[in-house]
């Protein structure tokens, strides 16, 4: 099998991290009989003040055909925020429908976790990608009176739900899961979450019958992922609730050095994207420190994604036994190699599998 691959290793420790990821992919191709064509995009903040926007004018077009993304990090002190993520993440990820966002929030061997107790955690965020309480429907009343307001709707359609609940049972039933937890608040936010749990309940009942379905309120939700996250398996939530949530995931598994995600279009009518959860890191960019590991998963979320299980599985078996290992760390993780040294040291292990 060949794969066409669009890359954009981005800002600061972006094109660091993605050097690796890029090395270990090509080991991957070489013990897996598979092949992928890389197009690397030079799309980032470099590129913006050059030509004053962060992607050419048909640059969706030109990603349009490519099986994934492979995506870095953006982000640069030159060029606001808002710019540089809704000029090149956002398009990507609404234009190709990429409405799941998927966080695999796993325990890795030898990496200590905040939470007291040294359970082994392992379940996946399915996070609404597409609407919900990221919408731009609002506006603000009154700027610098007294009675100044903003409202700020939230928007959530029966599809929209629908499909991100399906996405999670298929998910669950094809891994061999049992249970899907959904994240809720329609205690308090009446119209937009009474809509969501209706359909999320429905969609599991209907579809997904022989598994369990449970559902929580977001509040209560967040103090088990501390008390109790070895007891999830799948859990589901809307855009903000799944923002918050998945980097909750984050933080009591280790850190976003070690994060990876993927921007799903399940249908596979438009490619998928892949990056870790970390932003560009200016603070230790150019310094070759940054840990390469979330970078690296990612690309094996891809190659699951197309269908190449066994070089996903692969690589991350090489990651956890590096971990394991513990001799090759990144500052982050407590040790002083350099972001070459862990990519080297994960290429090694796969050649041992
Ligand atoms: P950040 O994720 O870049 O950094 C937060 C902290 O984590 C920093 O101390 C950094 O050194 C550390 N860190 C992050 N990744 C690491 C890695 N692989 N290895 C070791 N340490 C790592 O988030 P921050 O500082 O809030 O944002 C910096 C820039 O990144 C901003 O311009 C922001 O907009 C952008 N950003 C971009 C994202 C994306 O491309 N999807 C996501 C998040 C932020
Ligand atoms: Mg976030």
């Amino acid at each position: 099998n060949t794969y066409q691959i669009a890359v954009i290793a981005g800002d600061g420790i972006g094109p660091e991290v993605m050097e690796q990821a890029l090395r270990v992919l090509n080991a991957a191709e070489r013990q897996d009989n598979f092949r992928l064509e890389c197009k690397e995009f030079s799309w980032n903040s470099e590129y913006y003040l050059k030509h004053g926007r962060m992607m050419p004018e048909d640059g969706m077009e030109r990603l349009k055909s490519f099986d994934a993304i492979l995506f870095g990090a953006i982000g640069d002190a030159r060029v606001p925020d808002e710019v540089t993520i809704w000029e090149l993440i956002m398009p990507i990820r609404k234009q190709f429908r990429q409405y799941v966002n998927f966080r695999p929030v796993k325990s890795l061997p030898g990496i200590p976790s905040p939470l007291a107790n040294g359970d082994h955690i392992d379940f996946v965020i399915f996070r609404e990608n597409a609407e919900g309480e990221y919408s731009d429907s609002g506006g603000r009343l009154y700027a610098g009176q007294e009675g100044e307001i903003a409202v700020q709707n939230t928007i959530m359609t029966r599809a929209g739900v629908e499909r991100i609940a399906r996405a999670a049972g298929s998910y669950a039933e094809k891994h061999g899961l049992k249970k899907v937890t959904s994240a809720t608040k329609s205690n308090a936010v009446i119209h937009a979450n009474k809509l969501w749990d209706e359909h999320v309940s429905r969609v599991m009942a209907e579809e997904f019958g022989g598994l369990e379905f449970e559902q929580y309120y977001v509040d209560a939700l967040a103090a088990y992922f501390v008390q109790r996250p070895q007891s999830f398996e799948v859990v589901l939530a809307s855009n903000l609730f799944g923002d918050i949530l998945s980097d909750l995931g984050s933080g009591i598994v280790g850190g976003l050095g070690l994060s990876p995600s993927g921007n799903i279009n399940p249908e596979k009518d438009y490619p998928s994207m892949f990056e870790p959860v970390h932003g560009s890191a200016p603070d230790i960019a150019g310094k070759g420190i940054a840990n390469p590991i979330a970078q690296i998963w990612s690309a094996a979320l891809m190659l699951e994604h197309l269908g190449e299980h066994k070089a996903a599985k692969r690589i991350l078996e090489a990651i956890e036994a590096v971990l394991t290992e513990g001799a090759v760390r990144t500052k982050d993780i407590g040790g002083d190699a350099t972001t070459a040294q862990m990519g080297e040291a994960i290429l090694l292990a796969m050649k041992k599998k």
